[in-house]
């Protein structure tokens, strides 16, 4: 009896690196937040959201911004300051109000979302590491899109575990963590309950499949349908592909 019970576990656990299906009667996910700091990516932010703002139309969900600092500045700006990001010196951007940061966390968070950009490896980037690290033992789902998989990885989440992270800047984000399994050739990658996407349009896909996974495959068809989008359902599929030691 004793064997079978953990012969069983084994073969439950084996089968959950190889299926993405959420467990029949698992309580839904209710509290999301997604970590913003300034020079995030926006489709990385906006395309994941345009699909939880519509599955939050259905399911009671609720969403917190979280940002490294709420002290020095509310407002997480969009527009970049530095030259090296902006040389053409645009005044092209935008301000979002934080609700949270990372000494004052939302409570009980089930989804932690993390999106790409230059913030994942400047300053604020170190607070983040630090604030997932914590966090990530009592979240249900671990979800970034493009570099922001590099924060899950330095934060030692996804040692020995596959991810993926946008094409653009692969080298650069899978130097930050080599013990993690990189996929170069995926257009979101899922590890136990850490979701990872390729980057910007890449994480359109992988919200859709994640709403489909864990909400029903009929409200993300529904969602696919009213943006007038052309999405990708097969993970594998990537034009952008780039070699990896792993593939
Ligand atoms: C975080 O927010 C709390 C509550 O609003 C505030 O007391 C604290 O000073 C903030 N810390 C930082 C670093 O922004
Ligand atoms: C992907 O979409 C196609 C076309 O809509 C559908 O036939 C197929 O079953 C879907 N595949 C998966 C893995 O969901």
């Amino acid at each position: 009896m004793r064997f079978l019970q953990v012969a069983t576990a084994v073969v439950a656990s084996l089968g959950s690196v190889h299926t993405t299906q959420a467990a029949p009667n698992a309580p839904l996910p209710v509290n999301f937040g997604m970590i913003l700091a300034p020079n995030f990516r926006t489709l990385d932010v906006f395309g994941t959201l345009n699909t939880l703002i519509s599955t939050s139309r259905t399911f009671p969900m609720k969403l917190s911004l979280i940002a490294p600092s709420t002290n020095r500045n509310p407002l997480i700006s969009q527009a970049p300051t530095s030259f090296l990001a902006n040389p053409a010196r645009s005044d092209f951007g935008f301000n979002i109000l934080a609700t949270h940061n990372f000494t004052h966390p939302p409570k009980d968070l089930d989804v932690l979302l993390i999106p790409g950009g230059a913030w994942t490896t400047g300053p604020d980037s170190i607070a983040a590491v630090a604030y997932v690290k914590k966090v990530y033992p009592k979240l249900k789902y671990l979800y970034s899109v493009g570099e922001g998989s590099g924060i899950v990885a330095r934060a030692g989440i996804l040692d020995r575990k596959r991810a993926t992270t946008n094409k653009e800047n692969f080298r650069l984000t899978t130097l930050l963590r080599p013990q993690v399994k990189w996929v170069g050739k995926a257009r979101w990658v899922v590890d136990g309950n850490v979701w990872s996407a390729s980057g910007n349009t890449a994480g359109m896909d992988a919200i859709l499949e994640f709403v489909s996974v864990i909400y029903g495959e009929e409200h993300s068809a529904r969602f696919t349908n009213s943006m007038e989008y052309d999405r990708h359902n097969v993970s594998s599929w990537d034009p952008w592909a780039v070699p990896s030691w792993y593939d």
